[in-house]
């Protein structure tokens, strides 16, 4: 039997394509009460707003714990890739975090796990913790295949020898991303429970200490009881990172 690892949360904010730098002032104004709030809390605090935005919120975020991501990177360094952005670019500009093989991702775009596992190197290359997202759609839940397409897009998305340091997991079922319908706490707790016995298994104590993000219509009336499930360490926000009181009510989950 092994110790119990503990694990501190990490409450993530993606903000997705909104916000623009005619409105840096409702952008500074939000990085300064989620600053704020973060003081206070016992988490990590994350915001990843669109990459034009990295700079501004860096520098909004001056002296406080919140620490700043991008949404997606490419695989490569630099070259002919029109519209793309690179990880070194993402850290250039301010990042230390970048989530890779997010469901719009994979749906808009074609990603495969293997893509995502390419991106996830690429950050790491970088220097910068990937946070990969994994899950399955209604379609595939009613056909009572969560658990093995989670399974298949571990293998494929996470990259080998990766740590508990340089490596977030995020479980999204692609049902729950902005419907305000969220699974049940034992739902959650099953797959949780599944993804951590799969990072254990392949990477061992890294596996045990890496973080396992819940995200889907996460808010600060359910952050409590979606914060309390076993191996949940923290939230991926999406709709509720965009208002300081509601990202602030899902921080204090952790207070
Ligand atoms: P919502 O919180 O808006 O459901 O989005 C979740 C998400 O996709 C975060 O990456």
């Amino acid at each position: 039997m092994t110790a119990k690892v503990k694990i501190k949360a990490l409450v993530a904010g993606n903000w997705k394509m909104n916000g623009l730098k005619a409105s840096s002032k409702e952008v500074k104004t939000l990085a300064k009460l989620i600053a704020k709030a973060s003081k206070k809390a016992k988490c990590d605090v994350l915001v990843c707003p669109p990459a034009t935005l990295i700079p501004a919120l860096k520098d909004a975020a001056k002296g406080s714990k919140i620490a700043i991501g991008g949404q997606d990177c490419h695989a490569n360094v630099s070259g002919a890739h029109t519209g793309d952005i690179s990880a070194e670019m993402l850290k250039d500009a301010g990042a230390t975090y970048v989530i890779v093989g997010h469901s719009e991702r994979r749906a808009d775009h074609g990603e495969t796990s293997e893509a995502v596992c390419a991106k996830a190197l690429a950050a790491h290359r970088a220097g910068l913790i990937a946070i990969v997202c994994v899950g399955e759609t209604e379609t595939q839940r009613d056909a009572g295949e969560t658990l093995s397409v989670i399974a298949a897009q571990l293998a494929a998305s996470l990259p080998k020898g990766i740590t508990a340091k340089n490596t977030i997991v995020a479980y999204e079922p692609v049902w729950a991303i902005g419907t305000g319908r969220t699974p049940t706490a034992d739902d959650v707790a099953k797959v949780h429970a599944a993804i951590r016995a799969a990072l254990k298994k392949r990477f061992k104590a890294e596996g045990e200490a890496m973080r396992l993000l819940y995200g889907g219509s996460v808010k600060a009336s359910n952050a409590v009881e979606l914060m309390g499930v076993a191996n949940v360490n923290g939230a991926l926000v999406g709709g509720a990172s965009l208002k300081a009181a509601d990202f602030d009510g899902i921080i204090a989950a952790y207070r």
